[in-house]
């Protein structure tokens, strides 16, 4: 018998607590739907899409979808991961995502999200993209063009360290990552490798200048079993790079 606070996702029955999203929900029954601009400790963004998922016939965002009791959720079928793979091509091609020599290969959320959903091939031209890398900070590098546009590091430089650091600017491919700052410049801020921020970029835009291999390519989270077996797990829980 379906409980009073459930809905069904993939014909499996997933309990709910009230205020929970289809994805929150989800996540803590160990049920994954792909996602990239969710977290667990942020409001949800709505940008990505990826947690797209069919809601009793319609398509909706799991992450800004309030849960409800008898809702019928189907999100591992093919119409869906076909959205899915062709929002994840489109974010590939608007950046630069060289995985291989990528510091973050391994415990990076979008290239991880990609294995997930099988997604092989760019099937868009990429756009090669050329937005300011900012190396002006003693400790922490920004490489922009692996910016997604989540806006993780938005919310947690200023809901968790309350230092306002960044913002994103621009529109549609020309969204870019700002510091707040008078030359846009990180050297400029008083951000710190103990920062929230520093910490929750789900791909590689900020980064260590020093220790990223610290833990071997290969070794790494991702590298160890598929996000789809981790679910709410995420990198930054357990692979911080020593501060410098
Ligand atoms: Fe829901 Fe990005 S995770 S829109």
């Amino acid at each position: 018998m379906t409980s009073e606070r459930a809905f069904t996702l993939d014909d499996t029955e997933v309990e709910f607590e009230p205020g929970d999203s289809l994805l929150t929900a989800a996540l803590a029954s160990d049920r994954y739907i792909p996602h990239l601009c969710a977290h667990p400790d942020f409001s949800p963004h709505g940008s990505c899409r990826v947690c797209l998922v069919e809601v009793d016939g319609h398509n909706r965002p799991a992450c800004t979808t309030a849960a409800q009791p008898g809702m019928t959720i189907r999100s591992d079928i093919e119409p869906i991961n076909v959205m899915r793979r062709q929002l994840l091509q489109l974010l590939f091609v608007e950046g630069n995502h060289f995985c291989p020599s990528c510091e973050q290969s391994g415990q990076c959320q979008l290239q991880a999200t990609v294995y997930t959903v099988g997604m092989t091939d760019l099937h868009y031209p990429p756009l090669g993209p050329r937005r300011e890398l900012d190396a002006s900070h003693p400790d922490l590098l920004l490489d922009r063009d692996r910016c997604i546009g989540c806006e993780l590091c938005v919310k947690a430089s200023s809901e968790v360290d309350q230092k306002h650091i960044f913002s994103l600017g621009g529109r549609g491919t020309h969204t870019q990552l700002i510091v707040n700052s008078e030359h846009n410049q990180l050297g400029e801020t008083d951000m710190t490798p103990d920062d929230r921020a520093a910490h929750i970029c789900p791909v590689g835009v900020i980064l260590f200048k020093t220790g990223n291999y610290a833990q071997p390519t290969g070794q790494r989270l991702y590298d160890q079993q598929p996000i789809s077996a981790i679910g709410n797990h995420r990198a930054e829980d357990v692979d911080l790079p020593p501060t410098p």
